[in-house]
């Protein structure tokens, strides 16, 4: 898909969201293929992190390298966009850096979400699905938010 990488990134608000806490929405009209914000945050190891197991919670944003982005330190707004199996937007991997871009034309005020397609180390079963398990509300909701 062809990128657009504005000089002024389109403005986004942070305010509640039925699909989980808080979401991201645009603040206006949003071009498909629009470079929409970074996903911001300190580089860390992800053998440094701590998870609680049992919280499937997490702003940790895992890269294919072995770190993850921690928005706690000089994160943005973008920490809290939530996920949906059938996203607005995606994540893209540019050497490292996190970027969202918007999958199609996203009007003011949609809430934005891409599909996180979270990674375990053990196998995928009922039990992961539920621990991970989506509210996107989609009619095509695969029901979990791992990668299948
Ligand atoms: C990066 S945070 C997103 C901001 C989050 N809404 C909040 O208020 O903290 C990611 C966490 O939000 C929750 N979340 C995001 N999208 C979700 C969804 N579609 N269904 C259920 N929980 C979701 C999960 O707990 C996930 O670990
Ligand atoms: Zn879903």
């Amino acid at each position: 898909m062809p990128s657009r990488v504005r000089k002024v990134p389109p403005t986004v608000k942070v305010r509640r969201s039925k699909v989980h806490g808080r979401g991201v929405y645009a603040g206006e009209s949003i071009r498909k293929g629009t470079r929409i914000i970074e996903y911001t945050g300190k580089r860390v190891p992800e053998r440094d992190v701590t998870d609680d197991e049992n919280d499937p919670h997490t702003f940790y944003f895992g890269l294919d390298n072995g770190i993850v982005i921690d928005p706690e330190i000089g994160g943005n707004e973008a920490r809290w966009i939530n996920h949906s199996c059938d996203p607005n937007c995606e994540s893209i991997d540019e050497d490292g850096r996190i970027f969202i871009y918007a999958l199609r034309k996203i009007e003011p005020g949609e809430e934005l979400s891409y599909d996180y397609a979270l990674q375990i180390d053990e196998p995928i079963t009922r039990k992961s699905k539920k621990q991970h398990e989506c509210f996107c509300g989609s009619p095509d909701c695969r029901g979990t938010m791992l990668g299948l």
